[in-house]
């Protein structure tokens, strides 16, 4: 971790969407603070943590935000999405109906978030393999079809959680 006297050379908002219950608190908890919990309670309303990284030799300082993933917490939309320069758009590869609507966050970005904003589909809950309903083809093509970025995490087990938040930013640049 860098210490408070480095310099930071740039803040990047990162949004994390997704239907209820697919783990965005849990991943972004693993990114910022490596920790899980089991009982996570629902979002309400907005939270931010931070990570600062080094990513080519430039101190990046993450601020990523979670909402709300059910309807009725979600205030939010224009000022959640403003200034984003990345989105974490989650589903649980144990729930198909949160990857039937990724389709449907992809277009909420497209209206409310910046035209370059760099988006990575997530396939969180990685290690609940034997509960797999989604696989990782369908989400490999529509990933390429919408130009996301792809990966399956675990934010139990932490698996490709810092890979993918890193690949993230790293595109922003
Ligand atoms: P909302 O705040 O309602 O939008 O939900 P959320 O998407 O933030 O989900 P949250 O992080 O609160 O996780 C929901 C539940 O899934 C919790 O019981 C977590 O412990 C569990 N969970 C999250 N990530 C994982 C994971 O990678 N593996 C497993 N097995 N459980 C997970």
């Amino acid at each position: 971790e860098k210490n408070v006297h480095d310099k930071i050379d740039y803040v990047f908002k990162v949004v994390v969407i997704g239907d209820s219950a697919v783990g965005k608190t849990q991943i972004l908890s693993r990114f910022a603070k490596n920790e899980f919990c089991f009982d996570s309670k629902a979002t309400i309303g907005v939270e931010f943590q931070t990570r600062t990284v080094t990513i080519n030799a430039k101190v990046i300082k993450a601020q990523i935000w979670d909402t709300a993933g059910q309807e009725r917490y979600r205030a939010v939309t224009s000022a959640y999405y403003r200034g984003a320069l990345g989105a974490m758009l989650v589903y649980d590869i144990t729930k198909r109906q949160s990857f039937d609507h990724v389709a449907r966050w992809v277009e909420e970005l497209r209206a409310h978030a910046d035209s370059s904003i760099v988006i990575m589909l997530i396939g969180n809950k990685g290690d609940l393999v034997d509960q797999r309903v989604v696989l990782s083809e369908d989400a490999v093509e529509f990933a390429e079809e919408q130009g996301l970025f792809f990966s399956e995490t675990s934010a139990l087990t932490g698996e490709n959680v810092e890979s993918a938040f890193l690949k993230l930013l790293q595109e922003i640049n």
